[in-house]
Formats: structure tokens, C-alpha cells, sequence
């Protein structure tokens, strides 16, 4: 445990959803969730991460809120700079749309499309040159675990990053630990496994950089108002990566609520 107050934050990744209908709708609830009863920044910050296509307009939208809302790309190219890259989004294009915050390494990248260690390390590389944010995802597969190697694995994704970042540049990342197993199956790891492995992470971080001790570790998997109280009293767990559940106002807001008010 850090024994320093680290501001939650609340981060919800939309994946590849919803249609415009639906994502105006989402945002107007939210907003009116903030209007009505306010989460101060200092309490805990809220993100949401659209698809790349809604990114700009989901920010524009945001603007007026009640509490600030910052926008995340779900993910960017490997490939620094601009030049001839069908269908990419560099760290450099992002930022030059005001876009400041991004996902990288979620398991779905890695598991669906390939996203090698290099290939997530050449990411983190281009994301913090450019001065981007990151938020930088780990998680074991439910074989992984089983087989008692759940923290060899979380561990080892954090090293894969760590020669690409510089000693200063710890302070623009943020861990989300993601445990496969969990993600949108409904089945998440018991607050006391979630605050071992993130115990383990601040470990492991600790002795990368000083910076661990105050560094912001999210738990994401299948979180819902359900269980967000009791993963927000565990001293480790600073937030949350919200999938399904955010595609819903009033329980993201929920879930930020709690967090908000348990730290
Ligand atoms: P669920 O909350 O749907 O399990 O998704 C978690 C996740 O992958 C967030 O990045």
C-alpha cells in the first residue's frame, strides 16, 4: 500500500460500441447524472474511451459538464509521425487533436489482434513522445492463473514497457489490471485477489521508480455498482476500467460515485 492518497480514477472503454443514437443518449444521461449531483476532479477523475471515430465529437460534447469528463483513444498506430499508414492513428495525430489520454495493451489488442510485447512497447514509446497519458493495461488469462503464473505474467507486462520509459516519464502512466478471466463474464476477482496482484504491481513498480508508490493501479473486470464499493475499500485498487457497465450512465455513474466517496 502507498500510504498516500492517490485520486481514483473512473475510465470507461465503450470498445467498438455504441451507435451515435445510442452514444448521444449516453452521454446526455451522464451528463445529467453530474449535473444533479456533481463528482469533483479531486474526488475522482472520470474518462470515457470512444471509438476513434467519436473521439472528437465525444470530447466536444463533454465540454460543458457538470465534472470534468476526459476523452481516451482506445488505442493508437505503432508508427510514430505521419506518412503512408492505411487505417493508423499515431500518438502525434492524436495529440494534435487535443486528444491527451490513451489505451494501450488491453488484453483484447494483444489477444485478438496480435499486439506483441514489442509491438505494445513501440506504442508506450510513441504515446509519451508525443506527451500523450497512458493507460497502460495488464491482466493473466484464466490457464495462466490456474497454473499459478498470474503474477510472473502481470509482472513480466510491466517490464516489457519499462525500457521504453524514461525515468520522468513514469508520472504519464497509469496500470489497469485486467485479469482476462474477468472481462465481461460477469466473474470478478475477489477484492483480496485484486488487491494482492495490486499490491504485487506497486511492488514491482517501487523498484522501477519512486513513482510507484503514487502511481493510479485500476482494477478492470466485469466492475458494476455491485461490487464497486467494496474493490474501491481495497488500499491498492484506485479506479476502475469500466467495460459493459459503462455503457450505462447511471451505473458508470454509480461506479464513480463510489469510488469517489470510498477514497
Ligand atoms: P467489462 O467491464 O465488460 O468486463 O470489461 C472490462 C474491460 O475490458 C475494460 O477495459
Amino acid at each position: 500500500m502507498s500510504g498516500l492518497t492517490i485520486t481514483p480514477w473512473v475510465v470507461g472503454n465503450w470498445k467498438m460500441n455504441p451507435m451515435q443514437a445510442n452514444a448521444q443518449q449516453l452521454i446526455q444521461d451522464l451528463k445529467q447524472q453530474l449535473k444533479q449531483n456533481n463528482i469533483p476532479a479531486e474526488a475522482c477523475r472520470i474518462g470515457v474511451a470512444p471509438t476513434t471515430l467519436a473521439l472528437l465529437s465525444t470530447q466536444a460534447q463533454f465540454s460543458d459538464a457538470a465534472s470534468e469528463v476526459f476523452t481516451v483513444a482506445q488505442d493508437l498506430s505503432r508508427i510514430a509521425g505521419t506518412g503512408a499508414y492505411t487505417g493508423e492513428v499515431s500518438a502525434e495525430l492524436l495529440k494534435d487533436s487535443g486528444i491527451e489520454y490513451v489505451l494501450i495493451g488491453h488484453s483484447e489488442r494483444r489477444e485478438i489482434f496480435g499486439d506483441s510485447a514489442k509491438v505494445v512497447a513501440d506504442k508506450v514509446k510513441n504515446a509519451l513522445a508525443a506527451g500523450l497519458h497512458i493507460i497502460y493495461c495488464v491482466g493473466e488469462s484464466l490457464a495462466q492463473r490456474e497454473s499459478g503464473q498470474a503474477e510472473q505474467v502481470v509482472l513480466e507486462q510491466i517490464c516489457d514497457i519499462s525500457t521504453v520509459v524514461n525515468a520522468d516519464q513514469w508520472t504519464h502512466i497509469t496500470i489497469a489490471y485486467e485479469p482476462i478471466w474477468a472481462i465481461g463474464t460477469g466473474k470478478t476477482a475477489s477484492p483480496e485477489d485484486a488487491q494482492n496482484m495490486h499490491a504485487k504491481i506497486r511492488e514491482g513498480l517501487s523498484q522501477i521508480t519512486p513513482a510507484g508508490s503514487t502511481m493510479a493501479i485500476l482494477y478492470g473486470g466485469s466492475v458494476k455498482p455491485e461490487n464497486a464499493v467494496e474493490l474501491a475499500a481495497c488500499p491498492d485498487i484506485n479506479g476502475a476500467l469500466v467495460g459493459g457497465a459503462s455503457l450505462n450512465a447511471e451505473s458508470f455513474y454509480q461506479i464513480a460515485r463510489a469510488f469517489a466517496q470510498t477514497k
